[in-house]
């Protein structure tokens, strides 16, 4: 006795390659129809706010940008019969101004502008944390000291967010550069709830996630959403697998392409209810919550890429485990935009409610092509991307088979050209098995393309005129069977294709 388990297998993790070191230098900052900036490029400095662009608040009511609350157009019925209207922005400034001494201040705060949905609205998380959460010192500082910080910077909206933001619109790749200071200030904002036209999901943001907290009580980042598709009859071999039971996507996958198990309304639960995976990030990397205000439910061949959040928390444990557990410094170096090297993607797995549905082939071929989208970047040389930090993608909430993604994810990143560092969280076994699968095929050179038909062999074979609620033959046990003799799986192919 006395040997330590195995912690990992496959490529040694320092292998791989992680941001910056492996990205050529960037291209310089510079807007394009397909790429909005909102803070002036020419006066990027490093240790400096970047200043805001254009200087003058540009005022944009329209269905390509975010309706910002500081609008003109952004109106308050009046409290008179005559049906006037008054300026909903003069409203939240003085509503906020007055100052707050308890949690009741803020709810009655945040209603004056926001009646229609003051009896659907409790703020039970921020009277819970005041009461029960905080010491007295603590709260004291809340309210004397974050809250008026949080109130100035939500009010300087009209200085800081000059440009109008574009939505991110679904089957539009569009890039979307913003300074940290113009983040904070969009999400002090979300925090009192004064995005307009964001309180109903029958409004006209009825495709984009919620981003006014109502149920919850420093340099660049860019949003990209991307959309690509992609037939599989590859002859791509496989690449790189470093394998792990220990550590995390966050954690151990710096700089590296991070994948975020996601909802198609970016960050799930966040402003609402759910702590896993995608909600946790959301929550450790805040800056990535303002993705919801502008960008649209993500559809099956679109993803959304965010480079340069920071990481402000640390955390421990797990959905109903979960606890915050301090402030921490994020170490990552800033790129030559000024952003930190911290590159994730968001893609949504399909949920699945019974283990034989995500067999079939047009949802393996729907998951192999969105994971491939999130993975894909248009470069020529691939020695220049960095290897995919991914895990069970899709396996928990959604109901995912692990075995099954992970084929899925290792096909879509060898198809970008990418290695891939999988980390299983926790689970030994799972580990073990796609380890060797993986070792398997690599020595056995099996393409994608060969992959891809014995994924669908098992699924007309296996799965589809299975009676139970599992197949009796496991996915890797069919896989090394047919592939160990592959005049049977040629057999089955041409049986298939006559
Ligand atoms: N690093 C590596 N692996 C992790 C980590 C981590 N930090 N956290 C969790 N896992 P889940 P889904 C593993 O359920 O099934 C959200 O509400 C762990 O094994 O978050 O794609 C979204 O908004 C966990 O069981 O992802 C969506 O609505 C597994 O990853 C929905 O959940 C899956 O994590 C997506 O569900």
């Amino acid at each position: 006795g006395g040997q330590e388990p195995q912690a990992w297998l496959g490529t040694p993790i320092n292998d791989l390659n992680r941001m910056p070191q492996c990205a050529p230098p960037l291209n310089h900052l510079k807007a394009a129809d397909d790429h909005t900036i909102t803070i002036r490029t020419d006066r990027l400095r490093e240790g400096e706010l970047p200043v805001p662009y254009p200087s003058k608040f540009r005022d944009a009511w329209d269905d390509v940008s975010v309706k910002m609350p500081c609008s003109e157009k952004n109106l308050f019925p009046l409290d008179t019969e005559d049906g006037g209207v008054q300026s909903r922005w003069e409203l939240i400034q003085t509503a906020l101004h007055r100052g707050f001494k308890s949690c009741l201040d803020v709810r009655d705060a945040i209603l004056r502008y926001n009646t229609v949905h003051a009896k659907r609205w409790d703020f039970t998380a921020l009277n819970l944390l005041c009461t029960e959460s905080l010491d007295d010192d603590e709260v004291k500082m809340l309210f004397e000291t974050i809250l008026p910080a949080m109130v100035d910077l939500a009010l300087s909206a009209p200085r800081l967010c000059t440009m109008p933001i574009p939505l991110l619109k679904s089957q539009v790749n569009h890039s979307l550069t913003l300074s940290q200071e113009q983040i904070a200030c969009l999400l002090a904002n979300a925090f009192f709830c004064t995005f307009p036209r964001r309180n109903s999901r029958k409004s006209e943001y009825g495709n984009y996630p919620e981003i006014n907290f109502y149920r919850a009580g420093v340099s660049g980042i860019s949003f990209t959403s991307s959309s690509v598709s992609y037939y599989f009859r590859s002859q791509t071999q496989l690449t790189r697998l470093h394998i792990t039971c220990k550590g995390t996507i966050e954690d151990d996958g710096y700089g590296m392409l991070q994948v975020d198990f996601a909802n198609r309304f970016v960050g799930g639960g966040v402003t609402g209810h759910g702590l896993v995976q995608e909600e946790i990030r959301f929550i450790i990397n805040p800056e990535l919550i303002v993705s919801r205000l502008f960008t649209e439910a993500l559809e099956y061949n679109e993803c959304l890429i965010i480079t340069g959040t920071e990481q402000y928390s640390k955390y421990s444990g797990y959905a109903e485990s979960y606890k915050w557990k301090e402030s921490c410094k994020d170490e990552i170096p800033r790129d030559d935009w000024q952003r930190k090297c911290t590159e994730i993607v968001a893609i949504d797995a399909l949920k699945f409610r019974h283990f034989l549905e995500q067999f079939l082939p047009e949802k393996m071929t729907r998951d192999l092509n969105k994971a491939y989208c999130g993975f894909f970047r248009n470069t020529t040389n691939r020695k220049h991307l960095s290897a995919v930090a991914t895990g069970n993608w899709g396996c928990g909430a959604f109901g995912g088979d692990t075995r099954l993604k992970a084929l899925i994810q290792l096909m879509a990143a060898a198809e970008a050209g990418r290695d891939v560092a999988y980390f299983t969280f926790g689970d030994a076994e799972l580990m073990k098995d796609v380890h060797k699968m993986h070792t398997f095929l690599t020595e056995r050179h099996v393409t994608v393309g060969r992959l891809y038909t014995l994924l669908n062999q098992y699924a007309s074979l296996e799965c589809k005129n299975c009676r139970t609620t599992r197949p009796d033959v496991s996915l890797y046990h069919f896989i090394y069977k047919n592939v160990s003799s592959p005049a049977t799986a040629d057999a089955l192919d041409s049986a298939k294709d006559s």
